[in-house]
């Protein structure tokens, strides 16, 4: 079974109150996610793998620790998904950018697939999926399978807000993909909206509707 990481740092937690409050506009919305993001992005690489390097102090000659040549893949669901890109790039700037473009049929609530771009090695990268809201879990589980179709090995799912709903699904569906998540919340209401939740991240983050 996949791991489930809450991130339980006080400064998420805060930036999480503000982009849930209505009265928070795009432009703060925007600014908080990349933040939250870059917090995100420190716990999320927690795991990656350090070789030592000589170099030369002021002083002496000395190893030290740096990342083991690591190469990643960050990859927003669109449209929401892109919010969190900035913030991660900030502490992984050598990842490369893949996009899976879904909408949420409203109607049966069920994942649509309209853009898909990868990296071509996808197959050698750690890929690190991106969606600020893991609802019924139709989204990031299509998205799963889609980077496995093309050869992905290694895949993370990072979400500011998660229903217990999607986390089961997500974790049914996919037992190899670890979950890290700002916050869970209460439940999905009937129209499959996150409660208490942020609202439609998409609409929030771009200022439609
Ligand atoms: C939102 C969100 C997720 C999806 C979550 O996207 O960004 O991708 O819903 O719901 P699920 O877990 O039930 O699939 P939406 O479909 O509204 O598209 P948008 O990002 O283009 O607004
Ligand atoms: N998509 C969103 O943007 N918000 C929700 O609460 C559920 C799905």
């Amino acid at each position: 079974m996949s791991k489930v990481v809450v991130m339980d740092h006080p400064l998420i937690k805060h930036k999480i109150t503000m982009i849930r409050d209505k009265n928070t506009g795009s432009k703060d919305f925007r600014e908080l996610v990349t933040e939250i993001s870059t917090l995100m992005a420190y716990e999320v690489t927690r795991d990656f793998p350090l070789t030592e390097v000589e170099i030369e102090t002021p002083i002496t000659r000395m190893m030290s620790p740096v990342i083991a040549g690591k190469k990643v893949g960050l990859v927003p669901i669109l449209r929401a998904g892109l919010g969190m890109v900035d913030g991660m790039l900030n502490l992984i700037p050598a990842a490369k950018v893949g996009h899976i473009g879904l909408y949420r049929d409203p109607e049966t609530l069920k994942p649509v697939e309209y853009y898909c771009k990868l990296p071509m090695d996808v197959s050698e990268r750690d890929l690190i999926l991106l969606d600020p809201m893991l609802a019924t879990g139709g989204s990031a589980i299509a998205a799963i399978e889609f980077l496995k179709r093309s050869g992905a090995q290694s895949i993370k799912l990072v979400c500011l807000i998660a229903a217990p709903e999607g986390i089961k699904a997500v974790q049914n569906a996919a037992p190899d993909v670890d979950i890290y998540l700002g916050a869970i919340d209460e439940k999905l209401n009937d129209h499959a909206y996150i409660v208490p939740g942020l609202g439609d991240a998409g609409d929030r983050l771009f200022g439609t509707k």
